[in-house]
């Protein structure tokens, strides 16, 4: 049984660096009038209250957005992706934060569409409301990363798969990069984003080695950390890998990692990593 909530997390530095990626890719996908297709295989809730209990248990947002919300120095790509955080929020104070699902929403036009799968029974409950009457959007109790490769390839023939999983199933980690490569086979065009959190740093490198091996070509990884590797409990740095990236994204990261690195490190502790895994 599944018992992660996303709603202790939300905002958190590693939502900052997936969501910055994820507005990239969608800022890209968008620039042709070719519609496309989007598909978010572990949706969460899609809607966070910052001022409620969930968040403010550990006020992870604390570290992440909190820290960004008032600021006026903000590079390009980090105040566009204020600016939306904003357009959520009614008044000043900072007190909701919008997941992927709503992320993408805003960027979906008339032809798009969105598919949103969510396997926690609370969780889609939840979704369901917040993307509710929306006709680009379809929602499937369901396991993502068994069945969203079914949808592929999409017959727009472009688009994005957002793999986010919890990491609470020891063998999540293989399986990403063997869903990865399902996908690839039927959709070889596609942009793939999949976020990892770095807990231990050798399932990292054990995931970095599978991926290497796969046969997937064009691979680049996005690291954000805010506390050196530790063995003791807790995340210390986050990352998306993308396959097919826009050609765009990694000068786009160039310009915001470093500064995130150092408005988010702790204690001077900030890191982040650009790295091509596999050329194309
Ligand atoms: C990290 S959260 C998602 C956050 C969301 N993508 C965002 O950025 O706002 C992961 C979610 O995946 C759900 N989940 C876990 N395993 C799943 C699976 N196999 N298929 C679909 N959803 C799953 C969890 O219940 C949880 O809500």
């Amino acid at each position: 049984m599944l018992s992660y909530r996303h709603s202790f997390h939300a905002g958190n530095f590693a939502d900052v660096l997936k969501h910055l990626v994820l507005i990239k890719i969608l800022e890209y996908l968008g620039k042709k009038d070719k519609p496309y297709c989007c598909i978010d295989t572990h949706a969460g809730p899609g809607d966070y209250a910052l001022n409620e209990d969930y968040a403010l248990k550990n006020k992870e947002f604390e570290n992440g957005i909190a820290k960004l919300w008032q600021r006026n120095d903000l590079p390009d790509g980090v105040a566009a992706y204020v600016e939306l955080i904003k357009k959520f929020n009614t008044t000043d104070e900072l007190s909701r934060y919008p997941g992927s699902p709503l992320i993408i929403r805003q960027f979906l036009r008339n032809k798009d569409r969105l598919f949103l799968y969510e396997l926690h029974s609370t969780e889609i409950e939840l979704l369901s409301v917040a993307v509710s009457r929306d006709r680009c959007i379809k929602v499937f109790y369901e396991d993502g990363l068994k069945n969203a490769v079914g949808l592929l390839p999409p017959n727009e023939h472009r688009g994005l798969v957002l793999i986010d999983p919890s990491y609470e199933m020891k063998n999540d980690y293989q399986r990403v990069t063997e869903t990865l490569v399902q996908m690839h086979k039927r959709f070889a065009t596609g942009t793939y984003a999949l976020w990892y959190p770095v807990v231990e740093r050798s399932r990292n490198q054990q995931l970095e080695r599978d991926i290497k091996s796969s046969g997937l070509k064009n691979v680049q990884l996005f690291e954000l950390g805010i506390k050196t590797d530790t063995y003791e409990h807790g995340m210390t740095a986050s990352g998306m890998i993308v396959v097919n990236p826009p050609w765009t994204l990694a000068a786009d990261m160039q310009q915001v990692l470093p500064w995130l690195a150092q408005v988010l490190g702790i204690d001077g502790a900030g890191s982040y990593r650009i790295e091509t895994l596999v050329g194309e």
